[in-house]
């Protein structure tokens, strides 16, 4: 029978490492990333209404709102590469409608995986962050620096990567996150994420591989 794709969330305050963390797991898992945040600076970039809009609330560090971004990771979630794949979406569902409107469409994830990182240790990697517009790749000045003096030329910051957005957005994280952990307490696992990124990824990578065993041990005994 065919082995049904992963689906995974993943989420944890601003810069606790989900867009790190992504990367590993797709490089390992061939899922879709998708992430609302992404998507949200793509709208930006093009100077669209939308973008527009969206750039308001995300300098203010506050969750644009659902009219923009439901339509926008629905739209990406049921294209066919992310059904035949499986798919990893990164800061989404923020808030209990957004959970509410991925169930009314039947998008059931198999796991929430929450990373959990201190305050001081967040703004501290919010303000050291890059990003290379390249590659896409994320990088940071201390703990994760450019290979090479070409890529370092070139990195970019985020428009809401100071000290004084970060804590904003950190309001909004501490604001939601009760309510959505509240919908996907059962399949939630919390992971560490104030280690080094490969020891982040082991935690994680152990996870999913307990939950392929456990799919093949269910699918054999039927
Ligand atoms: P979004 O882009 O999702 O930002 P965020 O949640 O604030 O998260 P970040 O992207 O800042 O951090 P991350 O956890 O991916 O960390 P990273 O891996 O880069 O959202 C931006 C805005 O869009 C929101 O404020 C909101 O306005 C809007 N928005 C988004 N989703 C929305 C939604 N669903 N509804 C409404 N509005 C929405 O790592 C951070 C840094 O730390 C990097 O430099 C990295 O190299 C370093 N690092 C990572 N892991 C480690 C490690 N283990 N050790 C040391 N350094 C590490």
């Amino acid at each position: 029978a065919k082995v049904e794709p992963l689906k995974v969330m993943i989420s944890g305050a601003p810069a606790s490492g989900k867009g790190t963390q992504c990367e590993l797991i797709t490089k390992r898992y061939g899922l879709v990333h998708i992430a609302a945040g992404d998507l949200l600076r793509a709208e930006v970039a093009s100077a669209s209404e939308n973008g527009k809009r969206a750039k308001e609330y995300m300098e203010k560090g506050e969750l644009v709102p659902d009219e923009i971004v439901v339509m926008m990771v629905r739209e990406r979630l049921l294209q066919p590469d992310s059904q035949e794949k499986g798919w990893l979406l990164d800061g989404y569902p923020r808030s209990l409608s957004q959970a509410a409107g991925l169930e009314d469409f039947g998008i059931h994830p198999d796991v929430f995986i929450l990373l959990e990182v201190p305050e001081d240790i967040l703004v501290e990697r919010v303000v050291g962050r890059r990003l290379d517009p390249i590659t896409g790749k994320i990088y940071h000045l201390k703990y994760s620096p450019p290979e090479n003096e070409e890529i370092a030329s070139r990195l970019t910051q985020r428009f809401d990567d100071t000290e004084e957005k970060v804590k904003l957005r950190l309001r909004t994280h501490h604001q939601n996150v009760e309510a959505v952990l509240s919908k996907y307490k059962d399949i939630t696992v919390k992971v560490n994420g104030n280690a080094p990124k490969e020891n982040v990824f082991a935690q994680i990578d152990a996870a999913l591989i307990q939950l392929l065993e456990l799919r093949k041990e269910n699918s054999g005994s039927m």
